[in-house]
């Protein structure tokens, strides 16, 4: 039987658990859980963790510490602290160990499976700790229990439609958190897809860890690439834009680069990490592409689609990495301009291969590069963003924008603009004009024709 409960979800880390804690939103849903943007008048705080670099999984310990105080001090200490994610996938045993007033821990292929682990911890009554640990792999179960998701706020909407990672590179956590990569099968896609335009979202964000390593089953006995499934998607009258995230270039096929020369809706702003400009560095990452593959990609999605612009992922400081293989990322940066990156010291993780590396890099010196190398990428997307200065883009209109009578939304870029414009405009797609250009966004004017 359903109650009235309030359930808090904590999230870290990328898209795909945003996606997730929406997800959990749905499941919890029906047995009476509301949702509450905070601990303190929550009956169950749910952290939905992040375990790719060391500071984010710290982050985990130190938020339970303070849930541990709030629940302490409620008078019947009726609360369930609850650890999902990829720390908990990793880190289940010792999540358990070291905060035993944790009583729920759970890996991200388990979700389907809240409403009886949330029963379970009712069973077990307010004991210090319920103690239930799931970090089992069935995924295939898990989109096929969930329920069809609520309309998210606004008009944009994630829809993961694959999982996991196959590829190891030595650096990375996540094919141990979310296991092998698992593509949702084509007509479960489209219905989510149809199902989130019906309710009025305009733009979906199609999400993977290697979102192009998409091979979905369509029923009829094929396998439907990336490229395919975008087509497809294209034809939902009333689904505007469509972009995916994020894209292993190994895996970037023809069919993907046709649906950039064909499709409208598909946006021409492609995030394709590289990591490195250096081939001995892209070699000791296992990241099975040199740089000259990587540039031969882009030269080939940019035929396809000449206004397509490119950002990217940096690991400054991965072990062996010298001041020449440094430069080669810097080189790399200003050949192919990345209008966006997202770039951070190398963290060892355990368990992976580079751990273990000889040459660790020094802390102070891989900060140094950091910097270095986050100054020219700020650069770069300032140019750019004056480059945009007197073009005309289509922008979708999101939201209030904090000065009056101002609306902010998206450009087919994402970087946010800003435009003086009529409330009832939020929720269209209109063509502005851009006039001016901050660091990080732009204004606009309304184009009136
Ligand atoms: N699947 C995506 C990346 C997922 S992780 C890809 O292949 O590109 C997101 C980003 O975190 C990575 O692109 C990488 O830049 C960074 N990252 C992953 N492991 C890291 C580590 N051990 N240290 C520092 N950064 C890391
Ligand atoms: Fe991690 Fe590499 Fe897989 Fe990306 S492709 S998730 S960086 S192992
Ligand atoms: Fe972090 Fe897991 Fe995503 S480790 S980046 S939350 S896949």
């Amino acid at each position: 039987m359903a109650v009235s409960k309030k359930v808090f979800i904590k999230t870290y880390g990328c898209q795909m658990n945003v996606y997730d804690s929406q997800r959990m939103e749905d499941v919890l849903k029906p047995l009476g859980y509301e949702t509450t943007d905070g601990p303190d008048d929550a009956d169950m705080v749910i952290l939905n963790t992040c375990h790719i670099r060391e500071k984010a999984s710290e982050k985990v310990f130190s938020e339970l510490g303070r849930l541990r105080n709030i629940k302490k001090e409620r008078p019947d200490g009726d609360m369930i602290i609850a650890v999902a994610g990829c720390v908990a996938q990793a880190e289940g045993e010792e999540i358990v160990k070291r905060a035993p007033y944790v009583d729920m821990v759970f890996g991200p292929q388990t979700y389907h499976n809240l409403p009886e682990m949330v029963a379970k911890a009712h069973r077990a009554g307010n004991v210090a700790s319920r103690g239930i640990l799931n970090t089992d792999f069935p995924e295939e179960d898990k989109f096929d229990h969930l329920p069809a998701p609520t309309k998210p706020e606004g008009y944009t909407a994630f829809l993961s439609i694959q999982e996991g990672c196959d590829k190891f590179c030595t650096y990375c956590v996540v094919p141990y958190t979310r296991g092998s990569e698992f593509s949702r099968p084509v007509a479960q896609v489209l219905k989510e897809a149809r199902h989130l335009v019906d309710q009025g979202i305009l733009e979906l964000t199609l999400l993977g860890q290697n979102v192009n390593a998409y091979h979905g089953d369509d029923g009829n006995g094929s396998e439907w690439g990336l490229g395919r499934l975008i087509r497809e998607l294209a034809e939902i009258d009333g689904l505007k834009r469509i972009r995916y995230t994020t894209s292993y270039p190994a895996e970037v096929d023809q069919g993907l680069i046709d649906a950039h020369r064909d499709v409208e809706k598909l946006m021409p702003y492609l995030h394709l990490p590289i990591q490195s400009g250096s081939n001995r560095v892209l070699a000791a990452m296992n990241r099975n592409h040199t740089r000259d593959e990587y540039l031969r990609v882009i030269d080939d999605l940019k035929t396809a689609r000449p206004d397509l612009a490119l950002s990217s992922d940096f690991i400054v400081g991965f072990p062996g990495e010298n001041e020449r293989d440094f430069e080669d990322s810097l080189d790399i940066i200003r050949q192919v301009g990345f209008i966006q990156a997202y770039s951070f010291v190398y963290s060892a993780r355990p368990g992976t291969p580079a751990a273990v590396m000889d040459l660790q890099v020094d802390k102070i010196v891989a900060n140094e590069r950091l910097q270095t190398l986050q100054k020219l990428l700020n650069d770069i997307q300032s140019d750019f963003n004056q480059s945009c200065i007197d073009k005309e883009f289509p922008i979708l209109l999101e939201r209030l924008g904090r000065n009056e009578g101002q609306l902010v939304g998206r450009s087919p870029y994402m970087q946010p603009v800003h435009v003086d414009a009529p409330v009832d405009l939020i929720g269209q797609i209109c063509d502005l004009k851009i006039i001016s250009a901050r660091p990080n966004s732009l204004g606009a004017e309304l184009i009136i024709k």
